[in-house]
């Protein structure tokens, strides 16, 4: 068994050889503050290096593993990369999946990424990143699924179960990292690496979910975070890492170390010198040292010194060596590094139909007036105007492991494919993505001027949002909203497209423009998918899972907020009341917002009781019907309000929905099971439980459009 294999194996390793397991180096890049180099072969070859990250490819993988195998012991590297939204395929960003709302599109997208991976030399993706982020200036909100505990934790589970399938050891599958343990999406004022502040209360409620459920599906590991919590570095945190992740939850897996984030204790003020950070790392439950460089030249000593007990190197050792047993790298080290399948793997061509799938199912209609969209095929003249028109690097988003922009479908090319020669396309760039100096609106006018439609495509470059990525300001960047504006006045009908990584605030385009589709960054097949979506091939129906602010002042905003003791109840009702003088509560688009070409009625709510035994489930069912002339899918939420607690609960929670395609004219009778789970909360001793009395049910398009309302009394 692996476990007596693994006996035999630490009975034979020297103390250097243990704490050589737990030291992780960069290879090929630096995806965090660059370190000198050291004689890295030297230390792989005496078997100091337990893993690598950053080196790509099945025969660089495959040469680093043979120096390993030359080390006494001969225990094969474990390769790691940050594999977030795509490997040779790029998918969507994550925050742009997560709008899909659909875990089995988002489980395979996760499930092409592994398999790539996995023929390419890898063994492990840090990935998901599970951290809920309510604030938009924060760069990295493009690499989760959002505001949303309840949305955010199904979406941790479905990409854990896509990464690494039902077991380890396939070679179509990699190990998961759900990341970052934990609150690293509270960093205040959405800096990046800034200090958290948070309760207890909110840490459970909100920020921990996602991570349970990752480790319910069977993360492998996990991976601490930068930031501090109630004044104690995540990295050093023993109340994370003990005694949550591996007391109460039982966690069997390793937890890896950020970048760095075991010597940045030093730069927070909480250990002393490398050495003090070693020793509280290692105390605190963080097996593995990314990039540190703390582990290997102090923990011997440690240990030596009586500081250390072994028997912490020794779980550590065996948590990581066990999944290299799970792996099967003892059986076969070279597994994953096979060139003949990662070329045949790499080209295959169902990858790209799923990644049009996936990036048509994240575009989120946010304004459709007048039924701008869809476009004719039969339109004559297409402008495509703005800087990202004719890009396919953007597209690429941040964390893109294939550099290949080559392999991306511009939104250009999408429309050249999907009108063929039947339409003439016209250009024009207009200005750049930032800055003023490559500003040419006459020309960009002029180019409108000659068509029946112009098609926007404004945004983020790809690397404004994503790590160290944090941005103070979040509008539309550089003379962007200044150009819609000069195309918007020819009359000309308009759709925007927005390209970016985050909720961005483009308030003068979501007032004038007639049609608006915010598409993120899409990945390879960025352009088909867009057009399909364009011309009607696709009916949109994503939904948003960040809410989007008028205004930086509102930041940071989230629909499931508290009434306070005096909430106010329209834009007009502020007098000695929760709201601003100069600007509505609500944002500019709400979480779960988002049209579709044809529009859907809810009707006939019914409630099997109106009171509930705590025994016993409420069924909800309702019918939803499409009204319009276009088949399409509707995600239609269910949110919950305890309306009187022990502790106050937020005036909404999402607590199921379902994804639905109707034809027009269709009706279907959904039903929804509401359970003691659902209603349940942390009273005020920090227990899971729930409470007799009312409840709130709402059901809707959105968590600003409610259709359907009734109450029903949890009884004892
Ligand atoms: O995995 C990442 C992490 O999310 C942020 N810092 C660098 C790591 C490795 O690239």
């Amino acid at each position: 068994t692996i476990d007596q294999r693994l006996d035999e194996l630490l009975g034979q390793m020297t103390l250097e050889e243990k704490i050589g397991q737990l030291n992780q180096y960069t290879g090929d890049a630096a995806t965090g503050p660059a370190v000198t180099d050291n004689n890295k072969l030297g230390q792989i070859r005496s078997g100091q290096v337990g893993s690598m990250l950053n080196v790509k490819g099945a025969a660089r993988t495959r040469a680093l593993q043979t120096e390993a195998l030359k080390s006494r012991l001969e225990i094969p590297l474990l390769f790691g990369l940050d594999v977030i939204h795509g490997y040779q395929t790029t998918f969507p960003i994550p925050l742009g999946e997560a709008a899909s709302w659909d875990l089995a599109a988002i489980r395979q997208s996760a499930h092409i990424a592994a398999r790539e991976a996995a023929a390419a030399g890898q063994h492990w993706t840090f990935a998901p990143m599970v951290d809920i982020a309510r604030d938009p200036r924060w760069g990295r909100v493009m690499e989760g699924a959002g505001e949303d505990p309840y949305l955010g934790s199904l979406i941790a589970k479905v990409r854990v179960l896509g990464f690494q399938g039902e077991n380890l050891g396939g070679t179509d599958a990699v190990m998961a990292c759900a990341k970052h343990f934990a609150a690293y999406g509270a960093a205040i004022a959405g800096r990046d690496y800034n200090t958290v502040d948070m309760s207890r209360r909110t840490l459970w409620e909100t920020y921990l979910p996602p991570f349970k459920a990752a480790l319910d599906a069977g993360a492998a590991t996990f991976m601490n975070s930068f930031n501090e919590l109630d004044g104690i570095p995540a990295t050093g945190n023993r109340y994370l890492q003990r005694d949550i992740l591996k007391g109460q939850w039982n966690f069997q897996g390793f937890v890896v170390s950020d970048w760095g984030s075991i010597g940045e204790m030093i730069a927070h003020g909480y250990a002393k010198d490398n050495k003090e950070a070693a020793l509280q790392a290692i105390t605190a439950g963080s097996d593995m040292d990314m990039e540190s460089r703390s582990y290997m030249p102090n923990l011997p000593a440690l240990v030596r010194e009586g500081k250390v007990p072994e028997a912490l190197v020794n779980d550590a050792v065996r948590r990581i060596l066990r999944k290299k047993f799970e792996l099967g790298l003892f059986d076969d080290p070279y597994k994953f590094s096979d060139e003949k399948r990662e070329k045949q793997v790499l080209a295959d061509p169902q990858s790209r139909t799923t990644a049009r799938d996936v990036a048509r199912k994240s575009i989120v209609l946010l304004k459709n007036e007048n039924n701008v969209l869809p476009l004719s095929k039969q339109t004559k003249t297409v402008a495509i105007i703005g800087p990202l028109g004719q890009s396919k690097r953007q597209h690429l988003g941040f964390w893109n492991v294939s550099e290949d922009s080559t392999q991306v479908v511009s939104l250009y090319e999408g429309l050249q494919n999907k009108l063929g020669k039947s339409a003439k396309l016209l250009y024009a760039k207009g200005c750049g993505i930032t800055g003023d100096s490559q500003a040419d609106f006459a020309a960009a006018v002029q180019t409108a001027q000659q068509a029946d439609v112009v098609v926007m495509a404004v945004g983020e470059a790809r690397d404004m949002s994503g790590e160290a990525k944090s941005r103070a300001e979040i509008y539309l960047p550089g003379q962007q909203e200044a150009l819609i504006k000069a195309i918007v006045q020819t009359g000309k009908p308009v759709v925007v497209l927005v390209m970016a990584g985050r909720p961005l605030i483009f308030n003068w385009t979501a007032d004038h423009a007639p049609a608006i589709l915010y598409t993120w960054w899409l990945g390879s097949e960025a352009g088909n998918a867009m057009a399909d979506v364009l011309v009607g091939d696709y009916n949109p129906a994503g939904k948003l899972p960040m809410s989007f602010p008028r205004s930086l002042g509102q930041i940071p905003i989230f629909y499931a907020a508290k009434s306070t003791g005096r909430p106010s109840k329209n834009e007009q009702d502020i007098n000695y009341r929760s709201a601003y003088l100069d600007m509505p509560n609500a944002p500019r688009y709400a979480f779960g917002y988002g049209l579709s070409y044809t529009t859907f009625d809810y009707s006939n709510l019914t409630l099997n009781t109106k009171q509930l035994k705590k025994a016993d489930k409420l069924t909800v069912s309702f019918t939803l019907t499409n009204k319009g002339k276009y088949a399409g899918e509707e995600v239609a939420q269910l949110y919950l309000r305890d309306v009187v607690a022990s502790v106050t609960r937020p005036v909404k929670e999402l607590k199921d929905f379902q994804k639905v395609m109707l034809k027009p004219g269709e009706s279907k009778t959904l039903t929804f099971t509401i359970d003691q789970e659902k209603l349940a909360f942390y009273n005020p001793d920090m227990k899971w439980t729930t409470e007799p009395g009312e409840f709130r049910l709402m059901i809707g398009s959105a968590s600003s459009d409610i259709r359907l309302e009734d109450t029903f009394e949890l009884v004892d």
